[in-house]
């Protein structure tokens, strides 16, 4: 069992690792975890660059993977506090976005600004306990290579963006979207889909 494991597994000691990582009802970490702790556990790419003004909630207990000339814009948020953070190689998360994990993010992936991409639910099943309190769910998003994201939109959890397909402009994406097509709309639909027989991205019908 490694010491992650450990910690997990009793609760009174998790408690008091996580009070030393960040403060009370907060999801950012305390400053000696930024300056000497991440730096040491994440893996940051030759050439990646993570403008000034973004806010890194990132903790050393999950994962947080920038690939190589991978950037991230100011004003972006980025949270592994539930789920690893994994983006890849050339991929840009623009200005303002947010990406909650667990979230996989593959290479030359672009994200337009104000994105929202959270593998995150709050519990609301238990009508005796507000949504705030009750556990979290996770399920992982997994945007694969070469993706491109418009502006505005919002990717819920566990849903997959196929490679090297667009997400219209202001698109809620419940549902995962196959490889090589377009999808838009709330919720979002697929628009057109690449046919290799005709080398066209053609118009779906849904
Ligand atoms: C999706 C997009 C790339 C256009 O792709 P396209 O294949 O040229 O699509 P078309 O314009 O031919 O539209 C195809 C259909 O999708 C619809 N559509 C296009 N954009 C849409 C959107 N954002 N939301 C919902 N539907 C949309 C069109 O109305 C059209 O519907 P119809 O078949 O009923 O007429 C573009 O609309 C878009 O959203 N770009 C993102 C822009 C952006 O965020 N830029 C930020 C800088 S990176």
């Amino acid at each position: 069992m490694s010491i992650i494991e450990k910690v997990k597994a009793n609760p009174k000691l998790k408690h008091l690792v996580l009070w030393m990582l960040m403060p009370k009802n907060q999801a950012r970490p305390r400053l000696w975890v930024k300056c000497f702790v991440n730096p040491l556990k994440h893996k940051k790419g030759k050439g990646s660059l993570v403008r000034r003004r973004t806010r890194m909630d990132v903790l050393p207990f999950n994962q947080f993977v920038l690939g190589k000339d991978a950037t991230i814009e100011d004003f972006a948020t980025i949270n592994n506090g539930v789920g690893n953070v994994i983006i890849g190689d050339r991929t840009r998360i623009g200005l303002g976005c947010v990406v909650i994990g667990p979230a996989t993010i593959g290479s030359d992936v672009m994200f337009a600004q104000n994105i929202v991409v959270s593998g995150l639910n709050h519990g609301y099943r238990d009508i005796s306990i507000p949504p705030s309190l009750q556990a979290v769910e996770t399920k992982e998003i997994i945007i694969e290579d070469e993706v491109w994201i418009g502006a505005n939109a919002v990717i819920t959890a566990g849903v997959t963006i196929g490679k090297h397909s667009v997400i219209a402009a202001g698109s809620i994406v419940t549902k995962t979207v196959p490889p090589y097509s377009v999808a838009g709309g709330n919720p979002a639909k697929i628009l057109r889909h690449y046919n290799p027989e005709t080398k066209n991205w053609e118009k779906t019908t849904n």
